[in-house]
């Protein structure tokens, strides 16, 4: 089982890896943090937000962040707050504020003790009779996604923004995820279970 989903990765992983070369223009930092004021207001000025229900941005890889701005801006993602902000940026203003963020350093949340046990179980290993993938087999084990394949890090990540992300994708609300990679994982898991594996993944460094 686990062994069948990490090649569906790999395999998924190389399609994203030879069809995501050619776009993208080259994101300089410098330039992302003097467009990035507009952005400060709600994930925070080194991209660490203040409200949790907003995600933190700092040390996500490069890769998804231009990815989700290309989606916001282009609707396939959508959000009251967030959709408005992309809707005007470039190519270029979303690679460099995209390299901006990704240097900014993330900072470190603390697990509920009493949900933890439970969250770390689904993250490290799923479970087998509903059919839940490990997330660790795309996240990582501390967390840490994979830039190439546009996995995000989710180590550090506010546990009510993981909560509203994970109830998002099982509603099918968030739909951006390529493969229903996401959905197909969020549509077996009880309210619940959603709340300890966010509560684990916001201690999780
Ligand atoms: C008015 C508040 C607000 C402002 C200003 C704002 N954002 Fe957001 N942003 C949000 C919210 C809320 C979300 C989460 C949406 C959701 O729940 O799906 C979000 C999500 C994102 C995401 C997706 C993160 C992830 O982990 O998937 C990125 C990337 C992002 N914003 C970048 C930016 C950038 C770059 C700017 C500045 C150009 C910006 N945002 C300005 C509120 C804001
Ligand atoms: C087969 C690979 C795969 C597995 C397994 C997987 N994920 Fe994901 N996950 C993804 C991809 C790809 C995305 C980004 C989707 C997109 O482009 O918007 C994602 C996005 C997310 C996000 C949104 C992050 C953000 O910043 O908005 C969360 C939260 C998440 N995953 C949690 C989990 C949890 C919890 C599990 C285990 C129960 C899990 N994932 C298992 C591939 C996976």
């Amino acid at each position: 089982m686990i062994y069948k989903t990490l090649i569906t990765v790999i395999a998924l992983s190389m399609t994203v890896i030879s069809t995501g070369v050619s776009a993208a223009a080259e994101g300089n930092a410098k330039a992302g943090k003097a467009k990035s004021g507009v952005c400060a207001g709600c994930h925070g000025a080194d991209g660490n937000s203040a409200n949790p229900t907003w995600p933190k941005l700092a040390g996500q890889h490069a890769s998804y962040i231009a990815k989700q701005l290309a989606d916001f801006k282009g609707k396939k993602r959508s959000d009251p707050l967030m959709s408005s902000q992309a809707t005007g940026l470039s190519e270029q203003d979303i690679a460099d504020l995209s390299a901006y963020f990704a240097k900014q350093t993330g900072s470190q949340g603390a697990a509920d003790e009493k949900l933890a046990s439970a969250g770390a179980k689904l993250y490290r290993g799923g479970n087998k009779k509903k059919g839940i993938a490990a997330c660790i087999a795309c996240h990582g084990p501390t967390g840490a996604g994979n830039p190439a394949a546009k996995f995000p890090g989710l180590s550090g990540q506010h546990a009510p923004y993981v909560e509203k992300a994970m109830k998002d994708f099982r509603s099918g609300a968030r739909s951006n995820d390529m493969n229903s990679m996401m959905r197909n994982i969020a549509e077996k898991m009880s309210d619940k279970e959603i709340k300890a594996v966010a509560s684990y993944i916001s201690g999780l460094h």
